[in-house]
């Protein structure tokens, strides 16, 4: 290269050279805006009745329905990597029309919450789903109303169930959980269990608001996880993906119901809702980057078509950049462990 090929016709020599921020490692790391703390990951974890030994789930490799044994060392293995806390989900072995399964102290959600809060309550925040869907035998998120005919497409009883997840909290916080993740999206969830929880003594006990929960295609591995009976689809109650400002909506409402913490999920494709959530919550926002969105990296990474390492942290840096505080996600445990190393 000669002198003469680096000349440039006057005006057009840039005088602002972003580059010079992205010139070195040392550069880069200096000036990097957004990091992934372990202390903002939460891990979710499945909890399979009478298993005594963990059971692979085919759509999301390296996921597992852990056993009791498996969900002790699961649950060292995350304290070890210092993430922020674990979110349980119980695949119970029988199910009914009214999700029994998830108010019985004796349940494997309220079993496995004990377990949790024994071996690892001060190092994590031990969380629970509080949903019916893994219990109901038609393995929808609240009680169906029994005017529904054979044959129509089930209407889920908005208060019946609002009944249920009262509940529901009060045996979860009896088992000691920590922070509940209303998940259902029924309307007033937050209030009615707020209310029961407070009636019943448990005034430290916190609420995660599931407030803008979109009706997505990408929770399908998820429900081979928890080994769903899911019949139709629940768009009567969580949202269109079409709708940003429903979104907002929802997280305002949780927030003023008393809401300690209101979520966006799923993650990658609502990072716009998240970003006004973020920007208008007076209270900490987070996101569920779920199954779907595992399933799809750890497919294409299989085939080689993209770097898996690269991909995760990618996936992870963008859900913190867009605003969220915490993210729940199935590479908790394993990103957590890998920074370390580095
Ligand atoms: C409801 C619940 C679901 C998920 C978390 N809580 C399923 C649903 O709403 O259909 C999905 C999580 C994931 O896909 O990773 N209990």
């Amino acid at each position: 290269m000669t002198p003469a090929d680096r000349e440039l016709p006057s005006g057009v020599t840039p005088v602002i050279r972003p580059r010079r921020l992205r010139a070195t490692a040392a550069m880069r790391r200096l000036t990097q805006q957004t990091r992934v703390h372990p202390a903002e990951l939460i891990l979710p974890v499945f909890i399979r009745e009478g298993v005594s030994e963990p059971v692979p789930i085919g759509s999301m490799p390296g996921v597992v329905q852990h056993s009791l044994d498996s969900f002790r060392a699961e649950l060292q293995r995350a304290a070890q990597a210092g993430i922020g806390g674990v979110m349980l989900f119980g695949v119970p072995e029988h199910k009914d029309a009214t999700g029994t399964g998830a108010t019985d102290a004796d349940g494997i959600l309220n079993v496995a919450t004990r377990i949790a809060v024994a071996e690892v309550g001060d190092a994590l925040v031990v969380q629970t789903d509080l949903c019916l869907d893994e219990f109901t035998d038609h393995g929808h998120c609240g009680v169906l109303d029994p005017s529904t005919g054979s044959g129509q497409v089930p209407k889920i009883d908005n208060d019946a169930s609002l009944v249920r997840y009262r509940e529901m909290a009060v045996a979860q916080a009896e088992a000691g959980s920590a922070l509940l993740g209303l998940s259902g999206m029924m309307d007033g969830q937050v209030r009615a269990v707020r209310d029961a929880l407070d009636a019943a003594g448990h005034l430290d006990t916190a609420i995660l608001g599931y407030a803008a929960k979109y009706a997505s295609a990408f929770y399908g591995p998820f429900r081979e996880a928890v080994a769903s009976s899911l019949r139709g689809d629940r768009r009567s109650y969580q949202l269109d993906p079409a709708n940003r400002r429903e979104g907002a909506r929802e997280i305002l409402l949780d927030v003023e119901e008393g809401a300690d913490v209101v979520m966006v999920k799923p993650a990658m494709s609502y990072l716009d809702v998240l970003a006004d959530a973020a920007a208008a919550s007076p209270v900490p926002v987070w996101a569920y980057q779920v199954s779907g969105e595992y399933a799809m990296v750890e497919a294409a990474a299989a085939h080689g078509w993209i770097d898996r390492e690269r991909a995760i942290d990618e996936t992870l840096t963008g859900i913190r950049r867009a605003g969220a505080g915490a993210v729940l996600s199935y590479w908790a445990v394993e990103a957590a462990e890998r920074w370390a190393r580095v």
